[in-house]
């Protein structure tokens, strides 16, 4: 039994969404005020998102990355992660990774490495103060950079950067970018900005291609292709005279739908086949509607049947998802 799809995807990779508050407000993500927060008895217990995952785990599911909105804020989210690094599979333990933007890590590290979590990556767009207050509306870069030396002190390995790139934004900041994470030995990845904004303000024409990104990086470093991905999104090349590596992320101008693995969970247990589908399977409703695990299978079955083989974003006939980055989870 496995999530298998019209295209003979095979899905072995759940992201799950822990909260969709955000203790950040950036402009491509959210808008500054009145965020519809999703209401907390909606909110999955993390009793229900434990066996929801197994459910996956037993349709071969093999890999979980925690996202948000900030996945940090999450109360008992040391609590998630040693449950779900308990859950074994017939490969041997879950690879579990979260994405964050940092800003608890400094707490959080530690316990969340005791815990059992494998990996973090993080979301860092700007190395200027000021930028970084207009990008996120928040003045919080220095505690980012906390975040990023708190879990490089604990000894995640690889840690990975994740910049959105935006025209006239932090386009110049490429080459700056990589020089960070090269210094620190980290992984820096560059993403396409993709149309999930909450103010639908997306356009086609402004966005920053991969190719330009990375002819932004030449201008710097000597990159050398590392060969085809495998499932992962990113696309990555080898720096000349340095260990590391930098990717893209280029879902728009090189899209990786036709071998996508990944399914997700929403906050308030809606799952997923993209996150661009317009429908979600109600799994929170079923569960607490006294469904057994068979039954909650055959739903995720059912709703990775009905994938479309990709986004569409250049269709004449695409439609932004209504749900913003944020509620979706990244
Ligand atoms: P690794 O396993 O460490 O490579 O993780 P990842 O790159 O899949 O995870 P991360 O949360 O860091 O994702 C980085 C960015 O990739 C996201 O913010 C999205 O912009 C993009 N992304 C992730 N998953 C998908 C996906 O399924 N489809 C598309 N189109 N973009 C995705
Ligand atoms: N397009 C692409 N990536 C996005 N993210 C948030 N919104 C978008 C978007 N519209 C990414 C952020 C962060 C991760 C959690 O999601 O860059 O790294
Ligand atoms: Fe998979 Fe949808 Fe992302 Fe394409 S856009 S890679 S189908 S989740």
């Amino acid at each position: 039994m496995e999530l298998i799809d019209r295209y003979g995807r095979v899905h072995r990779d759940l992201r799950i969404s822990l909260t969709d508050r955000c203790s950040l407000r950036c402009t491509y993500c959210m808008p500054a005020d009145g965020v519809p927060w999703l209401k907390s008895a909606t909110l999955l217990s993390t009793e229900e998102l434990v066996r929801l995952t197994r459910v996956a785990v037993g349709l071969g599911v093999r890999e979980v990355r925690l996202t948000g909105g900030e996945p940090l804020l999450r109360p008992d989210v040391v609590d998630v992660v040693r449950e779900l690094a308990a859950i074994s599979t017939s490969d041997g333990p879950l690879d579990l990774s979260l994405t964050t933007n940092a800003l608890r890590l400094p707490a959080l590290a530690a316990p969340l490495r005791d815990a059992g979590l494998d990996r973090v990556n993080i979301s860092l767009d700007t190395l200027q103060r000021a930028r970084f207050i207009e990008l996120t509306r928040r003045d919080r870069l220095a505690d980012t950079l906390a975040g990023i030396e708190a879990a490089r002190a604990v000894g995640f390995a690889p840690i990975k950067l994740n910049a959105l790139i935006m025209r006239g934004v932090n386009d110049d900041e490429i080459a700056d970018l990589v020089s960070f994470a090269v210094e620190r030995g980290l992984q820096m990845r560059f993403i396409e900005h993709m149309p999930l904004d909450g103010g639908h303000t997306w356009r086609r024409e402004e966005m920053v291609t991969a190719s330009e990104i990375l002819g932004a990086v030449a201008t710097r470093f000597d990159l050398t292709p590392l060969g085809a991905p495998g499932s992962a999104p990113a696309e990555e090349f080898a720096i000349a005279g340095t260990t590391a590596t930098v990717g893209v992320i280029a879902s728009v101008t090189r899209t990786f739908c036709e071998r996508c693995d990944r399914v997700r969970l929403t906050a308030d247990g809606q799952f997923r086949n993209c996150l661009f589908a317009h429908e979600e399977s109600d799994l929170r409703t079923l569960m607490r509607e006294g469904a057994d695990d068979a039954r909650l299978a055959a739903a995720m079955q059912a709703c990775v049947a009905r994938k479309r083989p990709g986004h569409g974003i250049d269709d004449p006939s695409f439609v932004q998802p209504d749900r913003p980055m944020s509620a979706i989870g990244g």
